[in-house]
């Protein structure tokens, strides 16, 4: 866990660093709660009063994660109109990736033609996006990396037990990218507070298919290849690390919360959300969410929705956007930035 002394705490240093474009791609596929009611004993009415969600996106079986993240991949290329080539660094974010290895990155890399590129996973499942962002910034102001380009992507239909109502209902497949340069003149990100509670490992995970629990007919049987959840332990752990890692890097950044133009939180569910609107001392509206459409798209989430924002003329130039986000590990992380 961060303390007063991590180095988190140490003061960012370097170039500047900003986000120059960002893109996402949804499946078309939309499993509806009234699709779920179909499929295992639930309703619209709880799974909506619960978490918010109403729809989610699913990919088709023969889609893979790289599949999705390379598309979102070159729709950031292109609104930073920068070539495949000249990204040195791809890193993907996912707890779904393709296979354990090669690296999810190093298939979308051949899928896009970032040839330049080094590339590698980061595996933080929801905070994941928000820990690439944070790698990225470091190459960069370090003058290590010119172009990075970040990615979170999912395909969580393929790790949920559809039999299993406490979670087959909450996520969905999705990707999201954002392109990364000094900009001279431009603050772009400001601070990243992040931190892990790896005492916590156990209410939320996915256990088969590594090495303690390999593949096997057994392990199979048992489902340790789909995601287990206590969900109340993860949905209180989620409320307390949102706002306390909010609140301590807008203290760090020496930012009042009225100042935050928008917050683009991890899209878990509504009423996360809303605790932490109240926490901040914001009004609800400005919390950009999109979890009603996708449900909870783990490292995707905060890339697709700070897509969605700035396409839908939700960010304007110079704003102050605050980023958070918590996931399995346990983790989290909280990004302010200049847009
Ligand atoms: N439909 C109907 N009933 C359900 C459903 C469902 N889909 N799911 C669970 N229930 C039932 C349970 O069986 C239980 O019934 P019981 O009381 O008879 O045993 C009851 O509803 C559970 O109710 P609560 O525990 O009060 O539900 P809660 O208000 O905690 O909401 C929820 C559950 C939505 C899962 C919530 O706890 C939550 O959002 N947790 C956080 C989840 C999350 O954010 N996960 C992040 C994953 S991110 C990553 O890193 C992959």
């Amino acid at each position: 866990m961060s303390t007063p002394s991590s180095p988190s705490k140490q003061k960012e240093m370097g170039r500047p660093v900003s986000i120059v474009g960002t893109g996402s791609f949804l499946p078309r596929r939309v499993l509806t709660n009234a699709d779920l009611e179909k499929i295992v004993d639930t309703s619209d009415e709880w799974i909506t009063t619960r978490t918010g969600i109403k729809e989610r996106r699913i990919a088709q079986p023969n889609k893979a994660t790289s599949d999705m993240a390379a598309e979102a991949a070159l729709k950031a290329l292109q609104d930073a109109k920068i070539g495949a080539e000249e990204v040195d660094l791809l890193i993907c974010a996912t707890i779904t990736p393709d296979m354990p290895f090669p690296s999810t990155a190093c298939f979308i890399q051949k899928k896009i033609g970032a040839h330049n590129a080094a590339c590698f996973d980061i595996g933080a499942a929801c905070s994941g996006f928000l820990y690439a962002l944070k790698v990225a910034k470091q190459f960069i102001a370090t003058g290590a990396a010119e172009t990075v380009l970040v990615i979170g992507a999912e395909k969580l239909s393929s790790a949920v037990d559809w039999t299993d109502r406490n979670t087959c209902v909450l996520f969905g497949d999705a990707a999201g990218a954002a392109v990364l340069r000094s900009v001279p003149g431009r603050r772009g990100v400001i601070a990243t507070e992040m931190g892990s509670d790896g005492r916590q490992t156990d209410i939320l995970c996915l256990p088969g298919g590594g090495s303690k629990h390999p593949i096997t007919a057994e392990n199979i049987v048992d489902k340790l290849h789909t995601i287990k959840m206590a969900g109340k332990e993860t949905y209180k752990f989620a409320v307390t690390v949102m706002q306390s890692a909010a609140l301590k890097l807008l203290k760090k950044a020496g930012v009042d919360s009225s100042e935050i133009a928008l917050v683009i939180p991890h899209q878990a569910n509504l009423r996360i959300i809303e605790s932490l609107a109240d926490k901040l001392d914001l009004p609800r509206e400005k919390f950009f969410v999109n979890l009603d459409k996708y449900g909870n798209t783990s490292a995707a989430s905060v890339a697709v929705a700070l897509d969605e924002a700035s396409k839908s003329g939700r960010l304007k130039s110079g704003d102050l956007v605050l980023l958070v986000a918590f996931g399995a590990g346990l983790t989290w992380a909280a990004t302010i930035l200049e847009w």
